[in-house]
């Protein structure tokens, strides 16, 4: 197995009718965490990392460990720049191995935001490296000061701009939102079936901490192909850590190392059950 790109997971997720998790990552104890899960479940992942985050973990020390970790592995799995912000990020990416990029232009006006996609496009091609879009405004932050108010994605946009910049992989806004949701969220399923109808490419759904396995297997169901989770991962990684500081009076790093790859990959290993309907 190897590292390969979202477009080809993504199309064979299509086939199967799964969707396949994308998991954020920090540091080496995530990254080991996920690719464990995913090893002892015979599915495919995609690790991430937001260009937000590059701020405590440095994109020249998780890169390589991202990439080596996924052709060292025994499934396949993508390596994607998840809300990529800057062309100079993406440039980074792109000649680190990453297998996809994500510009994330949501916030512009229409006709920019497919500029922008396509300039990305170009130069993720040289690479032979996937694109991943969004449009409408998925609501949180992701590793940002500023929180966004959600607008959903309007479906006839989304046609337009699928078939105009010819992206790999478009990221919708239906009510989900980053973070760690306040009450439980009102995802607009009619809105996904609305798209789903006429894009042709797979969907992705951001914001996916806190969503329920019912929402998640409908989503699903409605054409998400790629699912982002982040904050369950940070906080499990946290929570462990402090229940194994809180029980003993001398915590040793090896320990503490172990506990956070377990926390992650409790997560994923959940995650990956739901998204390919285990
Ligand atoms: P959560 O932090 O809500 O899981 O969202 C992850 C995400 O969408 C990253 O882009």
């Amino acid at each position: 197995m190897a590292l390969v790109t979202l477009k080809d997971l993504l199309l064979r997720a299509e086939e199967e009718k799964k969707a396949v998790g994308a998991f954020s990552v920090g540091n080496m104890e995530m990254v080991m965490g996920a690719v464990a899960a995913a090893e002892d479940a015979g599915e495919p992942i995609i690790l991430q990392i937001a260009e937000k985050r590059l701020k405590n973990s440095p994109l020249s020390l998780m890169a390589p460990m991202m990439v080596s970790a996924a052709k060292q592995s025994s499934v396949d799995i993508a390596v994607h720049l998840d809300h990529g912000l800057t062309l100079d990020c993406i440039d980074a990416a792109l000649s680190y191995g990453f297998t996809s990029v994500m510009l994330d232009a949501s916030l512009l006006p229409f006709e920019e935001n497919i500029a922008m996609t396509q300039k990305v496009i170009e130069k993720a091609r040289v690479f032979g490296a996937s694109v991943e879009s969004e449009l409408g405004v998925v609501g949180g932050n992701e590793g940002d000061t500023a929180e966004h108010k959600i607008l959903c994605t309007d479906p006839m946009s989304a046609k337009i701009f699928t078939d105009k910049t010819g992206v790999d992989a478009l990221a919708v806004a239906i009510g989900n939102a980053h973070g760690n949701y306040p009450v439980l969220p009102e995802l607009r399923f009619d809105i996904l079936e609305q798209i789903d109808d006429v894009v042709e490419i797979p969907l992705v759904l951001h914001g996916g901490t806190g969503i329920t396995d019912d929402m998640f297997r409908r989503a699903v169901s409605l054409g998400i192909r790629k699912i982002n989770i982040a904050t369950a991962s940070f906080d499990h990684l946290a929570k462990y850590a402090k229940a194994y500081t809180d029980s003993v009076d001398t915590p040793d790093y090896f320990t503490l190392s172990a506990e956070m790859v377990k926390g992650v990959y409790d997560n994923v290993s959940r995650h990956i059950r739901v998204f390919s309907g285990k």
